[in-house]
């Protein structure tokens, strides 16, 4: 009798390398337009009714209360977005490369989250820009595994390590944290290849590692968590022989 196909619960629909693309083209596009056209109306916004605040009109208590709230509500709202484009498309990352993303990331972790983390970078990835599309994906590694750290694993600290493999050919991002690490049930679910039990994040991080010739790794205990992402570096053209 043929083997029959088990049953399983029916996976998501991998998404392919152009909604990949198309994802990071919006996430750009919204980040641009949050820092070049709302943040400066939020700027003007809080110009004028700080020259409401200066001015003689005489408002009444309720009123005064009501623009004091104002400002503070404004100035609320250009920290948040401040934070959001940032997270959605780091500045940096396109002008600098991902050494200087991920320090500035790092940085404002653990200004708001207060997390103790390390960031340990080799002198090849501190030096050289990678592939647009490589930097992208290992910096959206490194966020994502950051967020779970902060939201499932209870760890009080994290490193980061950025390194050129020992083989050269590869460039390899390990997060590691000493938390209660992944239930058994989403670890099976990884291993098995279907998606992620609960999230999206995980299945997210391994499918873009994937589409790029590279391998994720989760190794968890009740110690901690470790995920490796590892993903091979473009080859050096040769140069022309001098003729
Ligand atoms: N570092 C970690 N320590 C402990 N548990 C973790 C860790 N990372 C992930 N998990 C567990 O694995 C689950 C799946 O993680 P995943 O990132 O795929 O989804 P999520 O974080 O729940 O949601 P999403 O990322 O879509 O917002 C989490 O819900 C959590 O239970
Ligand atoms: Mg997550």
């Amino acid at each position: 009798m043929a083997d029959m196909p088990s049953r399983k619960r029916p996976e998501r629909r991998r998404p392919s390398e152009h909604i990949w693309n198309l994802e990071e083209e919006d996430r750009r596009h919204i980040a641009l337009k949050l820092r070049e056209s709302t943040s400066q109306e939020l700027v003007a916004l809080k110009m004028n009714l700080g020259v409401i605040k200066q001015s003689d009109a005489r408002l009444g208590p309720q009123a005064t209360k009501a623009l004091a709230e104002c400002l503070t509500l404004a100035d609320e709202c250009a920290h948040e977005i401040h934070s959001f484009s940032h997270w959605l498309y780091p500045p940096l990352l396109e002008e600098f490369g991902l050494f200087s993303a991920l320090r500035r990331y790092l940085e404002g972790l653990r200004k708001r989250c207060g997390l103790r983390l390390q960031l340990t970078v080799d002198d090849y990835m501190q030096r050289e820009r990678l592939p647009k599309k490589l930097e992208t994906v290992l910096f959206r590694v490194a966020q994502e595994g950051l967020s779970n750290v902060r939201l499932h694993s209870g760890s009080a600290a994290a490193e980061v390590e950025l390194q050129r493999a020992a083989n050269t050919r590869e460039a390899l991002l390990r997060i590691r944290d000493h938390g209660c690490g992944v239930p058994a049930k989403v670890m099976r679910a990884i291993e098995t290849g279907r998606t992620a039990a609960s999230g999206y994040g995980i299945f997210g991080m391994t499918e873009r590692v994937r589409q790029m010739g590279g391998t994720f790794r989760v190794e968890t205990s009740k110690q901690g968590t470790i995920l490796t992402a590892t993903l091979p570096l473009p080859t050096k053209r040769k140069s022309a022989p001098a003729r």
